[in-house]
């Protein structure tokens, strides 16, 4: 089933079905480009350091009406049309029993990283019961967002896998390649673990009330496509496969990927998201027809001035001018250093520009 067959009778999902982010989604006409920003909820906003004084990164998305405070603050500020759940790929595993933390400035840490077949058995499957606090704060999200959607997300399974296995955030991915081409039934079974966690955490999301879902593959840049194929895309295709039968839009997002992206869009995505590397005519030939693509100004021309700013996004909107579906958003998350009105000028400038 695609993205585009049904229209909910009920719910979260039925206010939110004429969006403009969701017509995107379907590739049907909209008034205008919409518009938001992976890591819209965060550090560049002094609202967000203020309710996140003294509560550390995990215990905050364990808590539902901190994270419905911090997921409605970019919408409120900048006027964007999607709010993304405020939460962190690692939540789900942490939900199951691995001893895990978020260390600030580093990122996921993994107190016994996750190498032989032994180690597999502490990937137990995820149930609902599990991630209660998700569900009640996707609830009263929804409830406060009305006719806006709410992304849900959570982290593929190669990304997953990398953090796991290295025990922490990596540049070379050594100990993953390692087991990837070293053991590849071992590397297989783990992934296959993760497809099924990943997929059980994106159903919760969408149960509770999530209009679409972005599945983050941010490393996954790290592979040749050949490895990408046999190795990784099964399993992203797993995930795809748990949640399609809900008919909401399914994005597929990752960093360096420009020589993957039609084999991450065959994994099942109906929308593809594009770092800045790829013009987004170019990245359109690459993915082929029937998807809808999302990006991909360089989250770092937002320290330019902004008649630079203006002209970089220029450059993103002619370059996507031709495509079915376009989603606005930045090649990477907003950088913690980004002056915050920086992203209310570009929502507003990308909504003007591109009003029909
Ligand atoms: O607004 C949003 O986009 C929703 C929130 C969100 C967070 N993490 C909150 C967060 C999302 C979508 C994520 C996904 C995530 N987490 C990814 C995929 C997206 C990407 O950026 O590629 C990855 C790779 C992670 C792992 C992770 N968690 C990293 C690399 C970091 C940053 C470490 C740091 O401090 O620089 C985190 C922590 C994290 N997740 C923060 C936030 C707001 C910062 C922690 C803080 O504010 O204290």
């Amino acid at each position: 089933m695609s993205a585009n067959d049904r229209r909910p009778t009920g719910g979260p999902q039925s206010q939110t079905y004429d969006s403009t982010f969701l017509k995107a989604c379907r590739r049907e006409p909209v008034p205008h480009t919409p518009v938001w920003f992976m890591r819209q909820a965060g550090r560049s906003l002094p609202e967000y350091l203020k309710v996140r004084e003294g509560i550390p990164m995990l215990e905050s998305c364990m808590r539902p009406e901190l994270v419905t405070e911090i997921t409605l603050q970019p919408v409120r500020r900048h006027g964007v049309d999607a709010a993304i759940f405020f939460s962190d790929i690692v939540v789900p595993l942490k939900a199951i029993g691995i001893d895990l933390d978020i260390k600030p400035g580093v990122g996921p840490v993994i107190a016994e990283p996750i190498r032989t077949r032994a180690d597999l058995a502490r990937l137990r499957d995820l149930t609902p019961e599990d991630v209660t606090y998700v569900t009640e704060a996707i609830g009263m999200l929804t409830r406060e967002l009305g006719s806006t959607p709410l992304i849900g997300f959570a982290g593929a399974p190669f990304t997953l896998a990398s953090y796991l296995v290295e025990g922490g955030p990596s540049r070379n991915h050594e100990h993953t390649k390692a087991l990837m081409y070293g053991d590849p039934q071992l590397w297989a079974d783990l992934l296959d673990r993760l497809a099924e966690i990943t997929g059980a955490f994106l159903k919760v999301q969408i149960e509770a009330g999530a209009s679409a879902v972005q599945l983050f593959d941010s490393w996954v840049g790290a592979l040749a496509p050949a490895d990408y194929t046999r190795s990784v895309r099964p399993a992203s295709a797993k995930v795809f496969d748990a949640v399609a039968s809900y008919g909401v839009p399914r994005i597929h997002f990752g960093v360096g990927t420009g020589e993957l992206l039609g084999l991450m869009g065959e994994a099942g995505a109906d929308v593809v998201g594009v770092d800045w590397r790829v013009p987004m005519d170019e990245a359109a030939r690459r993915v082929g027809p029937g998807k809808a693509l999302q990006g991909n100004l360089d989250p770092a021309v937002l320290f330019s001035t902004p008649d630079a700013v203006m002209a970089k996004t220029d450059e993103v909107l002619d370059a996507a001018a031709g495509l079915e579906g376009h989603i606005f958003n930045l090649g990477h998350g907003v950088l913690p250093a980004t002056d915050p009105d920086a992203l209310t000028r570009l929502t507003e400038y990308v909504h003007t520009r591109t009003a029909r």
